[in-house]
């Protein structure tokens, strides 16, 4: 008899829908709960990626009943949701939504959270499985996570699950991260612990995977034999909008290079995971962080910039130090760029550039492996001036997709070789519409699917690379660049140093 492979229940091309479940949102009142999450869970409502019998439960201090609450929901998800709205299907999320009030440090509410999961098993059927999304400010997790130790409700047993989401910063250092993850592994255990990195929900990060170990044309050449470089960035042209607070004690190596873009490296430079597991995944990940090194030069090899006063897109744009709640003398970098090493025998002796900045010409966030030129070229030079390297450009966002660039003959009667472009575009290729990052994400929470979320030892690491970094800045003055322009002079000098050039991207 031939098997179909669709009914397989083990075919991942299925929509895979989680079991009987509750989501309970710790700070539902918050940005990110209001952008992102309420969207999302209305998105995977809408897609039937939810399970029948499922409940959303707000945590927060204002004094609202389930209706309060639901309105909030409705109108989060109305304004951000990325498919269409269908009354329907929020009347039917609307029937499962309840509100707990009450303070952190409140025994009470949290004894009246743990009545209202155990009334849910009777009147929703969620069979006790819940996760819970820490969607508040980092300070807040340890009593969050002692109110759930306390009343019992972090507790798996063989009959439900019970898991956490943490968002990050997990962590503003390498002590402070182990002391996080000490306290969220003694409450949890750990495969039910799930720190967010949005960007591994990206669909386009996931797409470096399948290009590389779903092709024979691009591994081959995936090497420091055949690769000068590589440049990861992630640019923004916003500011810092109305997180001054965060922003002064965070800035741009601890927002994004920690995690982001230490992400995105291991995810280029991995070896081929022996399956696509998240154990394996992680495994391999954590070898690359591991072997990362910081250059000897960091003078040189590390540079951090602060936006000054500026033009972007015909706007006048403030500095930094001018936005409202900054130090007029505030030294927080709002840029970072590094040249990081990975010591392992595919990447020896190819730097591996990263930055990150606010207030730069555009958004976009991608990877580029920039190939040697070739060793030789049979043609006379004059006619191959403008021939540069050829690059494989991994867009992450916007445009998701991947350009290869190359050298190309142009038309006439004279060898003439020239750069040209060939494009994938995600858009144009497939009808639908990758999913948001938060929407898969949390999906995979309820699924318990650990693939794309870095454990604590892959943070740990990541901490390993920055703490040199912060500490070779402390006390010094980040180098300015004017709002609009892609980061201060010493970023360009760092490549130069080395003869090479950012890609404009
Ligand atoms: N916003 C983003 O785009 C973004 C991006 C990446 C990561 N994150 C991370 O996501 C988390 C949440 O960020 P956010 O921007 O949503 O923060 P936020 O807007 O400041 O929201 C904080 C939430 O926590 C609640 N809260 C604070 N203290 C409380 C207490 N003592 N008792 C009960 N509730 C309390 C607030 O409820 P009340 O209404 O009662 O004040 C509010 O709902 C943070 O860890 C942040 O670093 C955010």
């Amino acid at each position: 008899m031939i098997s179909n492979p669709l009914r397989d229940p083990r075919d991942r091309r299925l929509p895979r829908v989680p079991e009987p479940c509750a989501l309970v949102v710790f700070g539902i009142t918050g940005d990110l709960a209001r952008k992102k999450l309420l969207p999302a869970v209305y998105d995977l409502a809408n897609r039937g990626l939810l399970p029948t019998n499922f409940a959303l439960l707000g945590f927060a201090r204002r004094d609202w009943g389930d209706e309060d609450f639901a309105e909030l929901a409705r109108d989060a998800a109305r304004k951000a949701a990325r498919t269409p709205w269908r009354e329907e299907v929020w009347e039917r999320l609307a029937g499962s939504v309840r509100f707990v009030q009450g303070s952190f440090d409140d025994d009470n509410a949290f004894d009246q959270l743990a009545a209202t999961l155990g009334e849910l098993e009777g009147t929703h059927g969620i069979g006790g499985n819940a996760a819970f999304y820490l969607s508040i400010p980092p300070a807040m997790f340890p009593i969050v996570l002692k109110q759930m130790q306390r009343t019992g409700m972090a507790d798996s047993t063989p009959d439900r699950w019970r898991r956490v989401v943490v968002e990050k910063p997990f962590g503003t250092d390498l002590a402070s991260s182990r002391e996080l993850n000490a306290l969220v592994d003694s409450v949890f255990t750990a495969d039910d612990v799930f720190r967010i990195d949005h960007y591994l929900g990206k669909e386009t990060v996931q797409n470096l995977m399948a290009l590389r170990f779903a092709n024979t044309l691009f591994e081959p050449v995936w090497n420091g034999h055949h690769v000068d470089s590589v440049q990861i960035t992630m640019a923004e042209d916003v500011g810092i909008g109305g997180r001054a607070g965060f922003y002064e004690e965070t800035g741009a190596a601890r927002d994004v290079l920690q995690n982001h873009l230490l992400q995105l490296l291991a995810l280029t430079a991995m070896e081929e995971p022996v399956e696509f597991s998240a154990e394996e995944i992680r495994t391999e990940k954590l070898k690359v962080l591991r072997a990362i090194s910081l250059p000897e030069d960091l003078g040189t090899f590390a540079v951090r910039g602060q936006y000054e006063q500026g033009w972007l897109a015909g706007q006048r744009a403030s500095g930094y130090r001018q936005e409202e709640g900054v130090d007029p003398e505030s030294t927080t970098e709002t840029y970072a760029a590094v040249r990081l090493g990975v010591e392992t025998r595919r990447w020896a002796g190819v730097p591996f550039y990263l930055r990150t900045g606010k207030r730069l010409p555009r958004r976009v966030t991608e990877i580029a492996l920039v190939f040697k030129q070739a060793p030789h070229l049979p043609f006379a030079a004059t006619d191959t001036e403008e021939l540069g390297n050829n690059q494989l450009v991994v867009r992450v966002q916007p445009d998701e997709g991947v350009t290869l660039k190359f050298g190309s003959k142009v038309p006439g009667s004279v060898m003439e070789v020239r750069d040209v472009s060939m494009d994938f575009l995600y858009g144009e290729q497939f009808t639908e519409a990758s999913p948001e990052a938060y929407e898969r994400l949390l999906l995979d929470v309820l699924l318990g699917d650990a693939t794309l979320f870095p454990r604590n030892a892959e943070v740990e690491a990541s901490w390993a690379v920055i703490d040199p970094l912060e500490e070779f800045w402390a006390g010094t003055t980040p180098h300015p660049y004017r709002a609009g322009e892609w980061g201060p002079r010493a970023a360009d000098e760092m490549l130069a140093a080395e003869g090479r050039r950012w890609r404009r991207p």
